[in-house]
């Protein structure tokens, strides 16, 4: 089966949307991106074995859309796949449909199950648990003497650990869930195929290993319902009636998936991002009420999720460009959050940039990020201990990229600091 595109039939500079090797090498990827935004800022890319899609690469068409849940729907494929790999999910009766497939009634009744546990408050009552974990992770870091792979040692553990204690699933199977989520995530990236044959496969088998986790977790639940939020999805009636096991499966997923790679992405970009610039380094030590801002400095730097895709109800205009009805969408995050438009020199990256709360790195609208509150919890806890512990910090061999067209980051981090 074709399981990479073969090919563009269009603009070439299409491929940056598609190609999971090309997101590695990021300088490349912005100078394209920045190159898109001033002379085609919607592209429509036609490659071999995908539906065409029009890549969306400015911040205000980005929100636009974002925000436009009417004229803009999520419902069918909201993630770039080529489509004999939809045909084949479909043929399985596997296709995805979680919150990000669902549109209008359908998914705020679907979002309304979990969302009372995403709401400012009840994560603010989690900040004890979540001190308590990025205290741990830190003892690590110091234990280690500053030197590790921070991405693996530090950044992608300590955010398994915060949303699976809320998520109820027990320590000792945080790493299935890992290589589960990089089965889902990493599809393409060699590092986690392993044994299996192509992505489609490694797709297949994982979501065949969530359902096989997740039916016992639910049932077990059911059975014994206890404080968490696997309980409330196991228990969940959507309009008066339970969800059926392919919803409670895919409600299972998002959740489990979505939380923690993205973040550690966005841990472990930041830390990089400052292991390059000692002066950034020494204002955030300096001056520690900078951390929100630069919380979201480093998410609108490292924009984890590489893209959603939106489908046209009615044709529309946005940069001058008419698109038909029924045409798709890709919303290109990365881009849109380096936008000279919106932000003073977007390559640069400032623990200060006044506007860094502008990025749209958790998308819009109705569809809005339901973990954004979370993520930047748990960015701007581990933060600040870290700043204190640290007195230098550098790099200590080259990072590694993911190679995902979807969610993806730096995945190996060598890192050397001297310590407090
Ligand atoms: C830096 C970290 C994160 C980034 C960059 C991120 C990004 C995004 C983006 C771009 C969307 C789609 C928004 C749209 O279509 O307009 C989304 C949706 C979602 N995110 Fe996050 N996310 C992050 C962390 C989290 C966390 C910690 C969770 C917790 C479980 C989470 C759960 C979800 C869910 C459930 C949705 C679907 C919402 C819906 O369709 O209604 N995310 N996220």
């Amino acid at each position: 089966m074709t399981t990479t595109w073969q090919g563009l039939r269009t603009d070439p500079r299409g491929e940056i949307f598609l190609d999971p090797v090309g997101y590695a090498d990021q300088e490349r990827w912005h100078a394209v991106a920045a190159e898109l935004r001033s002379e085609a800022p919607v592209l429509r890319v036609e490659a071999e074995g995908y539906t065409p899609f029009w890549a969306v690469t400015r911040h205000a068409d980005v929100f636009a859309v974002s925000r436009d849940n009417e004229r803009f729907r999520n419902t069918r494929n909201s993630v770039l796949g080529p489509d004999l790999q939809f045909a084949f999910l479909n043929s399985l009766g596997i296709e995805p449909k979680t919150l990000i497939h669902m549109d209008g009634h359908e998914h705020s009744a679907h979002r309304g199950l979990a969302n009372d546990w995403f709401r400012p408050r009840a994560v603010a009552r989690r900040q004890e648990a979540i001190d308590a974990i990025a205290a741990e992770f830190v003892a690590t870091f110091r234990e280690r003497q500053g030197r590790c792979d921070f991405a693996q040692d530090i950044a992608v553990p300590y955010t398994l650990r915060v949303i699976m204690s809320i998520f109820g699933v027990p320590p000792e199977d945080e790493s299935t869930m890992l290589r589960l989520t990089q089965g889902v995530f990493g599809a393409a990236d060699p590092e986690y195929l392993g044994d299996l044959a192509d992505p489609v496969a490694l797709l297949t088998d994982t979501i065949g290993q969530f359902d096989e986790y997740f039916a016992h977790l639910s049932a077990e639940r059911r059975e014994h319902p206890t404080d968490d939020l696997a309980t409330v999805i196991a228990n969940g009636q959507v309009d008066g009636c339970p969800m059926d096991r392919h919803a409670t499966l895919w409600y299972y997923i998002i959740v489990a998936t979505a939380g923690h790679d993205t973040t550690s992405y966005a841990l472990a970009g930041g830390v990089e991002a400052l292991a390059r610039r000692p002066d950034q380094l020494a204002q955030l030590q300096a001056s520690p009420e900078l951390v929100t801002g630069a919380v979201d400095e480093m998410i609108r730097w490292t924009s984890p999720v590489r893209h959603f895709l939106r489908y046209l109800e009615e044709p529309a205009e946005l940069s001058g460009v008419e698109i038909p009805a029924g045409d798709r969408i890709l919303l290109s995050y990365p881009s849109a959050n380096r936008d000279e438009r919106m932000f003073d020199e977007p390559m640069a990256f400032r623990v200060g940039r006044p506007n860094a709360n502008r990025m749209i790195a958790f998308g819009g609208g109705e569809h809005f990020c339901l973990g954004s509150t979370f993520a930047r919890r748990e960015l701007r806890t581990i933060v600040p201990k870290l700043m204190e512990t640290v007195e230098t910090l550098e790099l200590d061999g080259e990072p590694q990229w993911a190679q995902a067209n979807f969610v993806g980051g730096v995945k190996h981090l060598p890192v050397r600091a001297t310590l407090r």
